[in-house]
């Protein structure tokens, strides 16, 4: 079956004056369509780093895509040209990026800021987007009237709301959402997150949902990719990851939080820390922080293999236990 989006093999490096800093090292990973999708990890591990490569937005220099393939709608984005990822990008694939302000424009009045995406992208009358515009304001929950407002006039929350408004404005086929609510406090939080998921059933969108919170990925996802050091370790279902966990950089993440499905956490970090991204590893980057770790660990890097339908994993011992039969 072919994927909505689908990348493959994506090597992503700044080369900086310090040195090269691998960022994503081999990334694998597939979006359904209708399905959401979250891209857990902590800090530095390449999720920014990733959603900007399928925007190509990676700055350039310090930032170089070196390899893979981006696959959208069956085209490659990685060489598609720069005319051809204007039409795809804020049309067929829009980002919320991870510091909401930066998306708004701070002397344009906020209904004519998303008038402007709707105006662009569908190429109607000036009129007709200003009423489109009014619509996508009450769709995120802003009282239409508030449409002559500057973004100054608003809260954290009516910010980002209005950030996802536009981000939606052109109907996308897939929503990228880096961190959506991490700026805002936790009540609304939940009220955005609330808001996004109706969004998400009333126009089937997909999306990859950036998080560092496992709480939001229970509440909002159908799928789960566990990235580490630039490299996505795990991908399932949320019920493979959660309840048949195979990495162990996972279940250390679940296992530091004591219930996963209530509330709202963070991710506590597992003792240690992520390798030196400027240095290139010949074993499991995670073998240093890994209590099973056994010699391969160190010398070898394991392969990103099938263990069951849907569910993947890049783990020796995973390994070892699906030849043993372990797994189905
Ligand atoms: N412009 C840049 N120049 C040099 N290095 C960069 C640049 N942007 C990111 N990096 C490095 O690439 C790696 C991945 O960074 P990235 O921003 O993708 O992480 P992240 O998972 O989004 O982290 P966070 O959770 O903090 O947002 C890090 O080591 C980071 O320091
Ligand atoms: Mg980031």
């Amino acid at each position: 079956m072919s994927h909505l989006l689908e990348i493959k093999d994506l090597q992503v490096q700044y080369h900086t004056e310090d040195g090269t800093v691998y960022a994503l090292n081999h990334v694998d990973l597939e979006l359904d369509d209708g399905e959401t999708l979250g891209l857990v990890g902590e800090t530095g591990a390449g999720k920014t780093t990733l959603a900007k490569s399928i925007m190509r937005l990676i700055p350039n220099p310090p930032g170089k895509i070196e390899g893979g393939v981006i696959e959208f709608d069956g085209k490659n984005l990685l060489t598609a040209s720069d005319s051809e990822i204007r039409a795809v990008r804020g049309n067929q694939i829009s980002m919320i990026f991870q510091d909401p302000m930066s998306s708004l424009n701070p002397v344009m009045r906020v209904g004519d800021q998303i008038a402007e995406v709707i105006g662009v992208h569908e190429k109607c009358p000036k009129e007709e987007a200003k009423r489109k515009a009014l619509e996508m304001l009450e769709t995120v929950g802003i009282p239409a009237e508030r449409a002559s407002d500057f973004p100054h006039q608003f809260s954290g929350g009516m910010k980002q709301r209005v950030v996802i408004a536009i981000a939606l404005a052109c109907n996308p086929r897939v929503l990228i959402a880096d961190e959506p609510t991490t700026a805002l406090d936790v009540t609304i939080q939940a009220q955005v997150l609330e808001m996004m998921r109706r969004l998400r059933d009333k126009y089937h969108t997909a999306t990859l949902l950036i998080t560092h919170d496992l709480g939001v990925v229970a509440q909002m996802c159908e799928k789960v990719a566990i990235i580490y050091a630039g490299e996505v370790v795990e991908f399932g279902t949320v019920h493979d990851i959660y309840k048949r966990t195979l990495h162990p950089y996972t279940e250390g993440l679940l296992g530091a939080i004591p219930q996963v499905h209530l509330n709202v956490h963070r991710l506590s970090p597992i003792d240690g820390l992520m390798p030196d991204p400027t240095i290139q590893r010949t074993g499991c980057p995670f073998a240093d922080r890994c209590k099973y770790a056994f010699e391969r660990c160190g010398k070898e890097h394991p392969q990103f293999i099938s263990v069951g339908d849907r569910h993947k994993v890049r783990c020796f011992k995973a390994e070892k236990e699906a030849e043993k039969g372990g797994m189905d």
